[in-house]
């Protein structure tokens, strides 16, 4: 029943290796990157931003490299979602996290005030995750490969183009009204248990 020197040196080496296993891999870093893929999958990104996926073949190997399909709505003009990876010239390479969180907060284009991001992009959904899981999105989004493709930017008239603001601008009223409404709810409910 004697324990052999060399399984005590292998339990050893065991316990001396695990915690340096441990923190490589979960370094807040990696964690990040893992809850930014964990949300692009819920946030259905792929559908949209990776080429093929409409034509029942997404081409994982330009995974979130941009469509080649774009959206047609009626009346305003046809929308392609663009490439998401961090190359620097087609992609979103030269972004900083702060124009992403903006964009997705406010609906304009590359996070700046100009013109809106169209239709269907869902950044009112997108917009409404925490900083820190925007944070993640666009952690793990600068973490995939790059790929070069630029996809066409749209052309809509400028008076469309104010239209889609205008409805933005009510939008985001209405959301903010709603939300103020709602803490002013939660704090009387407060007042009432107490
Ligand atoms: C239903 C389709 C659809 C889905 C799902 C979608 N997008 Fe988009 N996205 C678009 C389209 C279309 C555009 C182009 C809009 C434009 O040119 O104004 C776009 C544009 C963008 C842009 C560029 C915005 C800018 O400033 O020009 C970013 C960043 C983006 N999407 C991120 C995401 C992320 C992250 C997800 C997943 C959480 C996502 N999208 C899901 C359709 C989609």
């Amino acid at each position: 029943m004697g324990r052999s020197p060399s399984r005590i040196a292998a339990a050893l080496a065991v316990l001396l290796l695990t915690p340096a296993v441990a923190t490589a891999q979960s370094s807040p870093a990696d964690k990040q990157v893992a809850r930014g893929k964990y949300l692009v999958n819920l946030g259905g990104c792929n559908d949209c931003h990776t080429p093929g996926y409409f034509l029942g073949k997404p081409d994982q190997a330009r995974y979130l490299g941009g469509s080649d399909v774009g959206f047609e709505m009626p009346g305003l003009g046809t929308f392609m979602p663009p490439n998401l990876t961090p190359d620097k010239d087609t992609g979103l390479g030269s972004w900083t996290e702060d124009m992403f969180v903006r964009a997705v907060r406010t609906g304009r284009h590359m996070g700046g005030n100009g013109r809106p991001i169209l239709p269907p992009m869902p950044w009112p959904n997108v917009g409404q995750l925490s900083d820190g899981d925007i944070k993640a999105v666009f952690a793990f989004l600068q973490n995939i490969p790059a790929i070069r493709n630029d996809v066409p930017a749209p052309k809509v008239p400028d008076a469309v183009m104010d239209g889609i603001a205008a409805s933005y601008d009510k939008m985001m009223k209405k959301m903010h009204a709603q939300a103020a409404a709602q803490a002013a709810q939660g704090a009387n409910t407060a007042v009432a248990q107490r």
